[in-house]
């Protein structure tokens, strides 16, 4: 639904993203010149691999826990998303002004590869906190994503080949990680795993705060934990988005109902086993397989 066109690096012609035309048009310049601040705190994931809890977690740490802001203003206003106004053609914001001019330090989401972001990001370098996710849960969380926003009408089977053959947008999806991932140990990237931050938050709220040079008591880390854990996002006014997909799905004449699509979905790590049949399993493994020769010193966590 949405017009999709190949972006090639400039100077590596085997880099390339699939993005909106209207991204292309309106972002592509102005984003690649945009310019940095040493205390920006930037937010990069490929998208459905937790970003939103992500944000959160990191404007929470990075704000000295501010709860009357957190749940009071909304995590979009707080933390905006810089290409958003790029991927909707009817969206009458503009995004990338948004973030140009926010209130330092700015907090700015985006889902953009390494290849498309700022130059100054990598002279200026400021702290930029990545997380990955396997692609099998990431790809069930964006085939909803796209079917409840009216970005694709088609099926499961169609939307599975798309995405392994690299032609979704934002696509790749193994680049993108593995792209982050060869930088992992620069001292202004934290690369985080959304499994790690299933399995352990507590452990993953203490390494950001260490990358974030901030100290909190253990007591205010559990409670900081409960802020974050699932049932809260999802019950989160400020953070589940249920306003925006209410405002965009009424924007496309579509009625909203709060019990058909939660962006706050499952938030599992293997909610694919129930989702995927054995043979769309085996195309995933293959896409999964091919990270390891894209780049044999990293592997998804499941
Ligand atoms: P599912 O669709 O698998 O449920 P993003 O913010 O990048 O779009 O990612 C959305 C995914 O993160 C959704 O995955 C959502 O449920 C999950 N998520 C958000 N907050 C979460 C939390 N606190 N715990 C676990 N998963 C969470």
């Amino acid at each position: 639904i949405v017009d999709l066109v190949k972006i090639s690096s400039k100077d590596d012609k085997t880099k390339f993203c699939i993005m909106p035309r209207k991204f292309v048009n309106q972002d592509l310049e102005r984003i690649k010149n945009m310019d940095i601040f040493e205390d920006d705190i930037w937010v990069v994931t490929y998208p459905k691999c937790g970003t939103t809890w992500t944000q959160e977690m990191i404007w929470m740490i990075g704000s000295n826990i501010d709860y009357a802001t957190s749940l009071s203003v909304q995590l979009n206003d707080r933390f905006p998303f810089l290409e958003f106004s790029g991927i909707f053609e009817e969206f009458p914001t503009d995004t990338f002004e948004i973030c140009r001019n926010m209130k330092r330090p700015r907090y700015i989401k985006t889902h953009l590869p390494l290849f498309l972001l700022p130059d100054q990001l990598w002279t200026v370098k400021p702290k930029i906190i990545y997380t990955a996710r396997n692609p099998k849960d990431t790809f069930l969380s964006w085939f909803h994503h796209h079917r409840h926003f009216q970005l694709y009408k088609g099926n499961k089977n169609d939307f599975m080949n798309a995405f392994v053959k690299d032609l979704m947008m934002y696509s790749p999806m193994n680049e993108h990680i593995t792209e982050f991932w060869k930088i992992r140990n620069e001292p202004n990237i934290l690369f985080l795993f959304f499994e790690d931050m299933k399995r352990n938050l507590d452990q993953e709220v203490k390494k950001a705060m260490k990358f974030l040079n901030k100290n909190y008591s253990q007591e205010e880390v559990d409670k900081l934990c409960k802020h974050l854990s699932f049932e809260s996002i999802r019950d989160n006014k400020m953070v589940n988005k249920n306003e925006d997909v209410k405002s965009l799905k009424e924007s496309f004449g579509e009625k909203y109902d709060e019990n058909e699509f939660n962006f706050i979905r499952k938030g599992q790590v293997g909610g694919y086993k129930d989702e995927l049949s054995a043979e769309e399993n085996e195309i995933l493994d293959e896409y999964v397989e091919l990270s390891k020769i894209i780049e044999p010193s990293f592997e998804y966590k499941f």
